[in-house]
């Protein structure tokens, strides 16, 4: 199977490029192909030829997203919507990867699939929009809807946390902010088996498991030896441009149901931290959400 990856020299991206085996896999980065540009996409899938097209580029700061909207709809929808549009010219198989922002957070019982999309903030705005577009573009594309990622070759909230723990007695961390942790590494194998699977539709893809922020970091704090004392905080102390979800569970029927299971965040943490001891050198990277 040829494979081609937008966004290859993102977290995902990196983690996907070093976890796919058996296939014939192009990774691009916006130097190789930007989406926003609808001939450098044709161009590049015509060059690669692929089965599948995993689209995993966007720009994901979340803050920078209300300050730069303009950029955030140019990349994150129409630059989707050139791909999508190149993938079905080609005849190739979609994974667009989307996220738990095209939701609004009241929810207090983990999101399924169907569930109505009200994203709250521009950079949900503009991944609820491709969603809907793509789906009736490509009708038979799959929309790979993930969270809180993790991982190393790029910024993160672990390794925000090691790298402030290191540094101070005290940290005080949200806890009425509910989500689940996802390592980049597991995203990447269940998108690859969606791929493998010729999955279709919208699949949750997160780590097993729930926790709020504070409860992960202490977890982070704990498993690194490290003593610095976690203090909950709530949102409304700590203001960000963009609003956050209070609840942005995702459930895991859907990935389940096809057969497909993620381990928990805290096994998912644990085996992160090693990989963050083994490859300190693979851990300066783009910012991200
Ligand atoms: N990070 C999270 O917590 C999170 C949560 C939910 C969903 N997601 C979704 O998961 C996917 C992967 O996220 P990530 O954290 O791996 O992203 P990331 O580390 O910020 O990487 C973004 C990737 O997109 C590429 N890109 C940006 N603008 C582009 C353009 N105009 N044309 C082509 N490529 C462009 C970047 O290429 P360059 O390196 O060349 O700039 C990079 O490879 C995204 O779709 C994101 O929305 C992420």
């Amino acid at each position: 199977m040829q494979v081609t990856i937008f966004g290859a020299s993102g977290l995902l991206g990196k983690a996907l490029m070093r976890e796919w085996r058996g296939d014939t896999v192009t990774g691009l980065s916006s130097r190789d192909a930007d989406v926003r540009d609808p001939g450098s996409v044709q161009q590049a899938v015509r060059d690669t030829q692929p089965d599948w097209i995993v689209l995993a580029a966007a720009y994901t700061d979340v803050d920078g997203c209300e300050t730069n909207s303009d950029l955030a709809f140019a990349v994150n929808r129409d630059g989707a919507v050139n791909v999508a549009k190149a993938a079905k010219q080609a005849g190739a198989r979609l994974l667009f990867v989307s996220t738990d922002y095209v939701f609004d957070g009241r929810k207090t019982t983990p999101y399924q699939i169907n569930d109505a999309r009200n994203p709250q903030t521009t950079y949900g705005k503009t991944k609820a929009e491709a969603e809907i577009i793509l789906l009736e573009l490509v009708p038979d594309c799959c929309i790979a809807r993930t969270s809180w990622l993790f991982g190393v070759g790029g910024k993160c909230f672990p390794d925000t946390i090691m790298k402030l723990a290191a540094s101070r007695p005290s940290l005080d961390v949200v806890n009425d902010q509910r989500g689940c942790p996802t390592y980049s590494v597991d995203l990447a194998s269940a998108i690859i088996q969606l791929c493998h699977k010729n999955a279709g539709g919208i699949v949750h893809a997160t780590n097993a498991g729930d926790c709020t922020w504070f409860e992960f970091a202490t977890e982070i704090v704990r498993s690194a030896g490290l003593t610095t004392l976690v203090r909950p905080v709530s949102t409304q102390q700590m203001a960000r441009p963009a609003p956050r979800p209070f609840y942005s569970v995702l459930s895991s029927a859907s990935l389940n149901a096809l057969g497909i299971k993620t381990p928990t965040w805290r096994d998912a943490l644990r085996r992160y931290l090693n990989e963050r001891r083994q490859a300190p050198e693979r851990m300066v990277g783009p910012l991200h959400q």
